[in-house]
């Protein structure tokens, strides 16, 4: 699991800011830059923004393109995403304790359908 740093460094917007915003709906950069105000424009954010927006699992290295085909595919809960995805099943590396991090942005990709 990615640590919290700044990537939009042009107005101070950090990574976890951003997944945030993702678990609220922001599928895109034009979304991010209304919902969290990324400049879109800074280094940051030319390097960061489509990784970060395109992966919802870190540890499982699941990315919303499998998430999204998972639920249209019938999975409607995050379990049944985890189960064929594997998204939401990983394990903290440092304490061994089931991680879940990405589970709510999971739930917002079934309660939007994106
Ligand atoms: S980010 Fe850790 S389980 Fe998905």
């Amino acid at each position: 699991m990615a640590k919290n740093r700044v990537i939009c460094t042009q107005n101070n917007v950090d990574y976890l800011s951003i997944r945030m915003a993702m678990a609220s709906g922001a599928r895109t950069v034009d979304e991010l830059v209304k919902s969290v105000g990324v400049c879109s424009e800074c280094e940051g954010c030319k390097s960061e923004l489509n990784a970060i927006l395109s992966s919802v699992c870190g540890c499982k290295e699941v990315s919303l393109e499998a998430v999204v085909n998972a639920v249209k595919n019938g999975a409607d809960t995050v379990e049944k995403v985890g189960e064929i995805t594997g998204a939401g099943t990983g394990v903290d590396k440092e304490t061994g304790e089931e991680c879940g991090k990405c589970k709510v942005l999971i739930q917002n990709i079934i309660d939007l359908g994106r």
